[in-house]
Order: C-alpha cells, then sequence, then structure tokens
C-alpha cells in the first residue's frame, strides 16, 4: 500500500459538500463500497480519523461518525490503542445478494432510493374547508356528541392491561367488532385471526408489499388513482403498472394486455379514486377469473363503500355474494 498520505487519492475519495447527503454519510458510503468491492482488504488499517479528515478536508467529527457506522456494522473493528481495521468476516455485501443467479424473493426486494421518493405529497399538510377537498371529515355535532359519550364510557374501563403491549394483530375484541361489521355491511365472513388492524392505509399497503413478494414482477394499479398508494408501494421497492380506468372502473383487458403476470392489483373497486366509479359487475368477474387463473392477489381498498346517497352498497370483491356468483 502507498504511503499515508496519499490513501484517500489511493481510493479516490470525494466529498460534495453541495450534495444532500451529509458528508459523513458519504465517507461512509465511500468506505464501505471500497470494502465491498474489496479494493480495501481484511484486516487493511484504516487511516486515524484526524488524516482522514485532514486528506478529505472535513471535521473530524464526520470521519468519526462514518467510522463508528462502519464500526457498528461489522465492517470494521478497533484494536486498543492501534487503530482501525478491515474486519476479516465482512457482512454479506447487499450488492453481491443482489448479483446473484439464483436469488431468494425476500433479499432481491430493493428499496426505494432517496431520489423516488421525491415529490412525497405532506399528508400533515391540512386542506381547507371548501367542498371536494381531501382528508377531511365533516362531523355534525350530534356525531361529536356521540364519539364523546362512547370515548368517555371507554375511559371508564381503562385498567392496568392497556398499559402494556397488545397484540400486534391488533385488540382481539376490535377484530372480531371488524368481522362483525364485515359481515353485516360488506358481505364478508371472516375469522378475526385474518384481521389486522393497522394505522391506515399506508402501512397497511406496506405489509402487503412485503407479503406479497412482488421482486421482479409488476402489480396493477389503477390509473388515475390513489397516489399515496402508489407511493407506499414505489417506496417498498415494488414496480407499478398503472392501468387506465374508465366509466366501468379498471379496464381489465387492457390490464392483462400490460402486465398478464402482474403479482397484485390495488383497486379502489366500490367507489373508485378520484373518479368516484363502481367497478362493474362484468369487470368484477373478468377480475376475479383473471386472479384466480393467475394466482395473482388482489388487494381491495373498499374505500368510502359507505358512503352513497342511495340504493344498495356494492358487495366487496371478498363479499360472499360475488363469489357465488363465480364459476367454481
Ligand atoms: C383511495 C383511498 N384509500 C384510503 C384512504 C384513507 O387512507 P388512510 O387510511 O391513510 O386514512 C383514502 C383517503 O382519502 C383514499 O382516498
Amino acid at each position: 500500500m502507498k504511503s499515508r498520505d496519499s490513501w484517500a487519492e489511493l481510493y479516490s475519495f470525494e466529498v460534495d459538500r453541495a450534495a444532500d447527503a451529509p458528508l459523513f454519510h458519504q465517507i461512509y458510503q465511500q468506505l464501505r463500497s471500497a470494502i465491498l468491492s474489496g479494493a480495501l482488504r481484511s484486516a487493511t488499517k484504516l487511516p486515524s480519523t484526524r488524516e482522514l479528515a485532514a486528506q478529505l478536508g472535513v471535521s473530524r467529527s464526520a470521519v468519526v461518525s462514518a467510522f463508528e457506522q462502519l464500526l457498528a456494522e461489522g465492517y470494521t473493528f478497533g484494536k486498543k490503542g492501534a487503530g482501525t481495521y478491515i474486519a476479516p468476516d465482512l457482512p454479506e455485501p447487499f450488492e453481491a445478494i443482489h448479483g446473484r443467479k439464483k436469488r431468494t424473493a425476500s433479499v432481491t426486494k430493493t428499496v426505494a432510493s432517496f431520489q423516488d421518493l421525491r415529490g412525497f405529497v405532506d399528508v400533515t399538510e391540512q386542506s381547507d374547508e371548501r367542498p371536494f377537498n381531501l382528508g377531511r371529515t365533516l362531523v355534525d355535532a350530534r356525531t361529536a356528541e356521540l364519539w364523546r359519550k362512547l370515548s368517555a364510557r371507554t375511559l371508564r374501563s381503562f385498567g392496568r392491561h392497556h398499559l402494556g403491549y397488545g397484540d400486534p394483530h391488533g385488540a382481539l375484541e376490535l377484530r372480531k367488532s371488524v368481522c362483525d361489521y364485515l359481515q353485516a355491511a360488506r358481505g364478508v365472513r371472516c375469522e378475526p385471526e385474518e384481521v389486522v388492524v393497522t394505522a391506515g392505509t399506508q402501512q397497511a399497503v406496506d405489509i402487503i408489499a412485503r407479503v406479497i413478494q412482488s421482486a421482479d414482477k409488476e402489480v396493477w394499479i389503477e390509473d388515475p388513482g390513489y397516489s399515496l398508494t402508489r407511493l407506499a408501494l414505489v417506496a417498498a421497492g415494488v414496480k407499478v403498472c398503472p392501468i387506465p380506468v374508465d366509466h366501468n372502473g379498471i379496464n381489465v383487458t387492457e390490464g392483462i394486455r400490460r402486465a398478464p403476470k402482474g403479482r397484485a392489483v390495488f383497486i379502489t373497486s366500490s367507489h373508485q379514486f378520484p373518479k368516484g366509479v363502481a367497478l362493474s359487475m362484468a369487470r368484477r368477474l373478468e377480475l376475479l377469473a383473471w386472479a384466480r387463473e393467475s394466482g395473482a392477489w388482489i388487494v381491495e381498498d373498499d374505500y368510502a363503500s359507505e358512503f352513497r346517497y342511495g340504493g344498495r352498497p356494492l358487495a366487496s370483491l371478498r363479499g360472499r355474494a360475488i363469489q357465488n356468483a363465480l364459476p367454481p
């Protein structure tokens, strides 16, 4: 190895002060890539933090943070009073796993880069109260009073068990109530074991994206559709294929043409977002037949199915009415 004072130059390390990534992260990433690519071999001694900071023209604390992260992740180890060395038994490089021909689904999933996540919608930004604005619920005084009463009643039975961790699927009582509701309102027969309570659609989509293991496969999303579903999928590293929506809902024939081997379809069948149309019966049957044949998942966001002024509610895709209409 060359003399110490050309260390950073030897590995062509550079920092870009104009970049979004903090300096420590840039240094960490360059060191890590040099280790993973084999440019820095196991047992090589790293320069001192002071030396490297001077070479790169950065503060010592940035280099210390980078070194600490490498140490925490097992890429390096420290010898008391003798410096920092590259570990002999490195964690398996993500890049190597990624490049393998035979890969398992769980390790192939890529997560979105920061670039992909730019332009994400800030859901904490409250829209104003004009009609047709999104993300607001109109609550009248009577409903608010009812909520108050029910909340007070619930808090009266507040007990010690509420102070510990609960079931990660959600409280069993709540899941039973969800089943009763779905049976009565949506014709869905399900058991509490099949219900998982999440913090909202975003978390649900994120969990589903992991479970369906869609590595290398596309999923159908509605076009136009709910942008937060698309963004949650992109954030989880899922490749999305937009399928056009017309007055009958998602165009299943077009979906089959564009992505016949789609791993899943994410759909707002009862009340399409943003068009407000319901998926016609013919399309429902077509979609279910395709999913059954191809083994694709249907992820039904039964969004706003309760919001209607007249007529009977449409059956959910999971509901008995439609399942019974399918050929065996
Ligand atoms: C299509 C769709 N799904 C779900 C939701 C609800 O999302 P969350 O569970 O995050 O409140 C909305 C809210 O506007 C929506 O438009």
